[in-house]
């Protein structure tokens, strides 16, 4: 008899390998769908759009953290890991949800946010009644201060939200957060802490999960022995050498969560959000650890021929040697939506322009829009899975202008006001071309929509052939039907500026990334990201040939 431990919901088909070249729609559920009008989305929000998901093509959705908080920072400050957030619903919701996603054949990942807890768990309110040197203080990172009187922080350390990576509590110790102070990081040399999160790991996947995505993967183990060194995360050092980042100690963790993750059949997946060079990224991506592990390289890419090709070489090259399949990313709810980062022109600060309301540079949003569709018509014709953010189907912007009153980003506040943030990319998606939210539910939204985001609409772009929608529709379901293997052959392109690659069986993708049209290569045309007519491939345009 098997030991292997079954779970309550099971999507349609069994493939084991399912994630490896999977597309992966991210939900960010407090901007997805709002059922019951209280201007922030929730799970049977999610549930009411499976039936569109499932239409768009997608093979399984990511969902942003939906548990217990209180919101430091959208989410990613839990206060209990196994439950979800009464503002969004209940676990029966969450289970509805599975069943729902399950029947349509979509896999449904969650988001495990491992490095820190929310200030409101129960184990840091335990920690601070407990006081120094007391096991409750153990599960986190207190330490004295510095100076005569520990008046100073331990560290120079600082938080990725801006501002001292330490905070003070009223009897004098400092607890260390990387993230907001409201996100206390946990001790991972810890084994409570260790077995705690497997059992979370162990409850979601009892309850049908499929897979895992891993919030700061690479940022659990930290050299603490004194004297404190300087963290030079910017510098993303190659050797694991950073007291914050990239230790080498990290990999036992997640070696024994793969043990964990296996006891399911079939065993669960996971990603890596492990900001590291492609060549440690690898170690996380593993078969006996995560899996796979993101690569944002093209997050941070121009649009480029010869940016894209390099990033495409060298992550076939790495996921060959981890064993992974590779991960594709062009947005998710971190960064500036890929629409309007290939609008604005090359190395624009896209801290300072929010700054100006998205007024300056100017934002030339069409040719960001050609971009993003050719983009992503050629990433998703590469081998590995794909990950696509909400209201990029429909070719959204970056809501640039929200009022600073409204911003909710602790970036925000922590920097003094000087950062704006990531709400730009968190504004909820238009789903009907009129209505108070346009169709996000009932009532205002929690985050405000730019007032042209009707046209955006999946209502409106439903019936439009020429719609971004239509576009992401149609490659889904041509890539669905071609999708094998994960080798590529690169092709030549005939001219500069295009980047043309080969799968199997006649099956080609070429990118004109230039502004001039090109000749287009003979074939039948599957798919395009803009109108090829007449042996033409116009600048800035992905066709798909057999
Ligand atoms: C990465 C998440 O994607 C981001 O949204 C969050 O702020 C940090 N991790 C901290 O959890």
């Amino acid at each position: 008899m098997s030991t292997l431990r079954t779970p309550a919901s099971t999507p349609r088909t069994t493939d084991p390998d399912w994630w490896r070249d999977a597309v992966v729609y991210q939900v960010y559920p407090r901007s997805f769908a709002d059922s019951d009008g209280d201007g922030l989305g929730d799970l049977a929000g999610v549930t009411s759009r499976v039936p569109y998901l499932g239409s768009l093509g997608v093979d399984a959705i990511w969902l942003s953290p939906f548990f217990p908080s209180p919101l430091a920072d959208g989410g990613y400050d839990v206060a209990d890991y196994r439950d979800v957030d009464e503002r969004l619903g209940t676990l029966t919701d969450f289970d509805e949800l599975v069943r729902a996603a399950h029947e349509h054949d979509i896999r449904v990942i969650v988001d495990i946010v491992p490095n820190h807890t929310s200030d409101e768990h129960e184990w840091f309110r335990a920690a601070l009644a407990a006081g120094p040197g007391s096991p409750e203080r153990a599960r986190y990172v207190f330490r004295d201060g510095s100076g005569p009187d520990g008046a100073e922080p331990p560290s120079d350390w600082v938080s990725n939200f801006g501002g001292s990576a330490w905070t003070r509590v009223p009897d004098g110790q400092w607890y260390l957060h990387l993230f907001a102070p409201e996100q206390p990081d946990l001790d991972w040399t810890n084994p409570e802490v260790r077995r705690d999160f497997e059992e979370t790991l162990r409850f979601w996947s009892d309850r049908g999960v499929d897979g895992f995505r891993v919030d700061v993967a690479h940022g659990l183990a930290k050299d603490l022995s004194t004297p404190y060194r300087p963290s030079n995360e910017q510098a993303l050092p190659l050797d694991g050498s950073d007291p914050l980042y990239d230790r080498d100690e990290v990999h036992d963790i997640f070696a024994s969560w793969r043990r964990v993750l296996d006891e399911y059949d079939p065993p669960r997946a996971a990603v890596a959000e492990a900001w590291a060079p492609a060549p440690r990224r690898v170690l996380y991506a593993r078969p006996t650890e995560l899996g796979q592990a993101f690569n944002f390289d093209l997050l941070e890419a121009p649009f480029d021929a010869a940016a894209f090709r390099t990033i495409i070489e060298r992550n076939l090259a790495s996921s060959e040697q981890s064993g992974a399949s590779s991960t594709w990313v062009l947005s998710n709810h971190d960064v500036v939506r890929h629409a309007t980062r290939y609008g604005l022109p090359e190395g624009t600060d896209t801290d300072a322009w929010l700054m100006t309301d998205g007024t300056t540079p100017p934002l030339d949003r069409e040719r960001g829009l050609r971009r993003a569709r050719a983009a992503t018509l050629l990433v998703l014709a590469l081998p590995g899975s794909s990950y696509v953010y909400q209201g990029e189907e429909l070719g959204l912007h970056e809501a640039a202008a929200i009022p600073r009153d409204l911003l909710q980003d602790p970036k925000w506040v922590r920097t003094g006001h000087t950062v704006k943030g990531r709400d730009g990319c968190r504004v909820p998606i238009p789903w009907t071309e009129t209505g108070p939210s346009f169709g996000f539910g009932p009532v205002a939204p929690h985050l405000p929509q730019p007032a042209d985001f009707g046209a955006w609409s999946v209502e409106a772009e439903s019936g439009d052939e020429t719609s971004t929608l239509s576009l992401y529709r149609a490659a889904l379901a041509a890539r669905r039907r071609l999708q094998r293997g994960e080798s590529l052959v690169w092709t030549e392109g005939g001219a500069d500026g295009v980047v043309a690659f080969a799968r199997h069986d006649g099956w080609r993708s070429v990118t004109n990334f230039g502004p001039e049209p090109v000749p287009l290569p003979p074939g039948a045309v599957i798919v395009s990201s803009g109108p090829v007519a007449d042996g033409v491939l116009p600048g800035e345009t992905t066709v798909w040939l057999a």
